[in-house]
């Protein structure tokens, strides 16, 4: 297994360019099961669960091949309904075959993706939603198992604005039968984004980014190129970079419209955030951090992929500070670490008190999960001599080359195997 060595206390300075949305580019890759003919979508990430995601679509019968940043897929007539344990396990985000295969066959085995670090993360609202559009659905040895005849439009409330039961219901309803709507739907960006190709290949869905989400569902979609959103929470996570280490950071093709909750919590820490244009962020920093207190919500509400950041800017800033994570029951493992490297914090259920240090130690830390990993790496750009950092392959899930992006702009930082 990698890991990443880190020597603190290197000021960033140079232009980063943000990736592809990796939450934007999973379901979208999925999503082109729908349609028989080629799909090209480009400004795909090159990270693990695209990988991951491009082998499943493999099993499921599709010919999917990268060039760079672009992914073709070609979904053809002849798809196999059954996504694995072995590969499901690895990524979550596989439930998501569940609408487009329901949609093409009729029929999807999917092996249950059970609970991962941040927490148990049923699929109840998932399934109950597509009960409700007719499919039968049966739960045996680990496996979901869901069949239909063709998918019937319903009126659908959802418990809680889930971001993948959003996405899987709407996958599900742009081939039905009738009308669909969502109420009580995701907003977040990449919902949008998903909807808007599928409305460029031929659906018709309107009030993507609302809380109400309308489909009409159409007998079939035809292919459209399509180019991912880039990702909002790998340019907050280079936001803080800049901010720790004092330093000059040009981001570019940042989704600045999509990340206006993002940008004023950094503000309200003294991050010195400047846009210069629709998709460029600078960050120059001379302002003292300062902990606020932060709640997260669902979109357009402060992200819980961007929690563990904000914990290590807290970690060094004056003051303290009460973080609530309200999405995940688990996704504070990262505190534990960073205490390891001299923070200050303490946690009581759901909240995360932060109390602000001089300064961090570099020790040997553990990754547990994705946004966790990145907390650490955050922390090891500033902690006093090296940080060490275990397990990083939960950092290759979802930021491209970070290493790389940050040696580029004066990171002391390398990657090693583990002995
Ligand atoms: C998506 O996960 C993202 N993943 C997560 O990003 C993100 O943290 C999350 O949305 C919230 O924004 C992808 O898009 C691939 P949810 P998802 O369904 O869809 C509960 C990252 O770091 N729930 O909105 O799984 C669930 O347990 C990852 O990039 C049910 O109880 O999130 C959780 O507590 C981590 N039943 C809460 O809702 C259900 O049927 C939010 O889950 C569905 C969800």
């Amino acid at each position: 297994m990698d890991k990443l060595l880190i020597k603190g206390g290197y000021r960033l300075s140079g232009e980063i360019r943000i990736s592809g949305s990796k939450n934007g580019a999973l379901p979208i890759l999925l999503a082109s099961m729908l349609i028989p003919e080629e799909v090209t979508l480009s400004g795909i990430p090159d990270l693990k669960d695209i990988q991951t995601t491009l082998r499943l679509l493999e099993l499921f019968g599709c010919e999917a091949s990268r060039s760079k940043d672009r992914v073709t897929v070609k979904a053809g007539e002849s798809l196999v309904p059954e996504a694995p344990y072995d590969l499901v396990r690895t990524m979550r985000a596989s439930v998501l075959c569940l609408g487009p295969l329901l949609s093409r066959l009729g029929e999807a085995k999917v092996a249950m993706p059970g609970g991962c670090a941040i927490g148990n993360r049923p699929v109840d609202m998932h399934l109950r939603g597509l009960e409700k559009m007719g499919a039968n659905i049966d739960l045996e040895s680990g496996y979901i198992h869901a069949r239909c005849n063709r998918l019937q439009g319903a009126h659908i409330t959802l418990d809680f604005p889930t971001v993948g039961g959003t996405e899987n219901l709407l996958m599900a309803a742009v081939l039905a039968q009738g009308e669909t709507t969502l109420e009580n739907a995701a907003r977040e960006p990449e919902i949008q984004d998903l909807a808007n190709f599928l409305n460029q290949c031929g659906a018709k869905i309107s009030g993507h980014g609302t809380g109400s989400i309308k489909i009409t569902g159409v007998d079939n979609l035809g292919a459209s190129d399509y180019t991912i959103m880039p990702d909002r929470i790998e340019a907050g996570t280079y936001i803080a970079a800049a901010a720790l280490t004092k330093g000059d950071l040009v981001l570019k093709r940042s989704p600045v419209p999509y990340m206006e909750n993002i940008l004023e919590k950094l503000h309200s820490l003294g991050v010195d955030i400047e846009i210069t244009g629709n998709d460029q962020i600078r960050v120059k920093q001379s302002s003292p951090l300062y902990c606020i207190d932060v709640t997260t919500q669902p979109y357009p509400g402060f992200p819980t992929d961007m929690q563990a950041q904000v914990m290590t800017l807290m970690c060094v800033a004056s003051g303290s500070g009460m973080i609530q994570e309200t999405i995940f029951e688990n996704r504070f493992m990262h505190a534990h670490e960073l205490m390891r490297l001299g923070a200050n914090i303490t946690l009581s259920g759901e909240t995360a008190f932060v109390r602000g240090v001089d300064k961090l130690v570099g020790a040997p830390v553990m990754a547990s999960d994705l946004r966790a990993s990145a907390s650490l790496v955050l922390a090891g750009l500033i902690a006093e001599g090296e940080t060490e950092i275990r397990r990083i392959y939960h950092l290759d899930r979802g930021y491209e080359r970070m290493e790389e992006k940050l040696s580029q702009v004066g990171a002391n930082i390398s990657r090693t195997q583990e002995e």
